[in-house]
């Protein structure tokens, strides 16, 4: 059985009281959501502990946008997977498109991250997708496909998310065409050895277009950025039929 997992990514956006005011207003309009979806924030580092305390007992799980590979060590800026447990965070993205194309992500450091976050107990949403170029040179299949095979070699894919977020459609309010993201999704799932992992769509996904990306057969979810710091669209999404 796939999980169906509506996950936010706040990115470099709010403050802890900026999350908390989001929390109240968002988790009295998810009350009534059905039970088939798993709701996951994925917040900025300094909003962790905070919104990990308001969760308590909230269907809602704790979700970080990246994660270190070694447990301790001289690596200023980052963050390791136990401290990112210890705070309750269960899910952590890795190898996200702004990660890979401002901070030098490649498919490596992705690979051990993933495991890293593996080993500690955390599940990982791996992000792959082409740009635009990639896409209009007609080499999407081939780019996601290597991004996958460096990307897992070693990865247990039972404890795994994928998220396909074709770059060009991140914060562009221009959605990939649901028909197109299932046909992609398809393609990642071909490429896997566990029919049961999770696979997202992410890209401009908002209230209005959520009802038909989720009716796709491929798509078990979705990873919401712009539309995930409102409390209204993000339950708006969450609530979708
Ligand atoms: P937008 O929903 O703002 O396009 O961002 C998508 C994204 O990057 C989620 O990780």
């Amino acid at each position: 059985m796939r999980k169906i997992i509506i996950a936010g990514n706040w990115k470099m956006y709010k403050t802890q009281s900026e999350a908390s005011e989001f929390l109240m207003e968002f988790i009295a309009q998810i009350d009534d959501a059905p039970e088939d979806r798993e709701v996951v924030l994925c917040v900025p580092f300094t909003d962790l502990a905070i919104v990990s305390k308001s969760l308590h007992g909230n269907r809602i799980r704790l979700g970080a946008q990246n994660v270190h590979w070694e447990e301790s060590g001289a690596f200023t800026g980052e963050i390791s997977a136990s401290m990112l447990t210890e705070v309750g965070v269960r899910y952590a993205i890795v190898g996200h498109s702004e990660r890979r194309q401002y901070f030098g992500e490649t498919d490596e450091t992705v690979n051990l991250r993933l495991k890293a976050a593996q080993s500690s107990g955390l599940i990982p949403i791996l992000c792959v997708g082409e740009t635009k170029q990639q896409r209009d040179g007609g080499k999407t299949e081939q780019i996601i496909i290597n991004q996958l095979d460096n990307g897992l070699v070693g990865v247990a894919q039972d404890k795994l998310v994928i998220a396909y977020e074709p770059i060009w459609a991140i914060g562009t309010g221009e959605t990939c065409e649901a028909g197109e993201a299932n046909r992609v999704i398809g393609v990642i799932r071909d490429r896997l050895t566990n029919p049961n992992v999770t696979i997202q769509y992410g890209g401009s996904v908002k209230p209005s277009n959520i009802n038909e990306i989720m009716a796709q057969p491929h798509i078990d979810g979705v990873l919401v950025g712009g539309a995930s710091l409102a409390a209204s669209d993000f339950a708006g999404i969450v609530n979708y039929q």
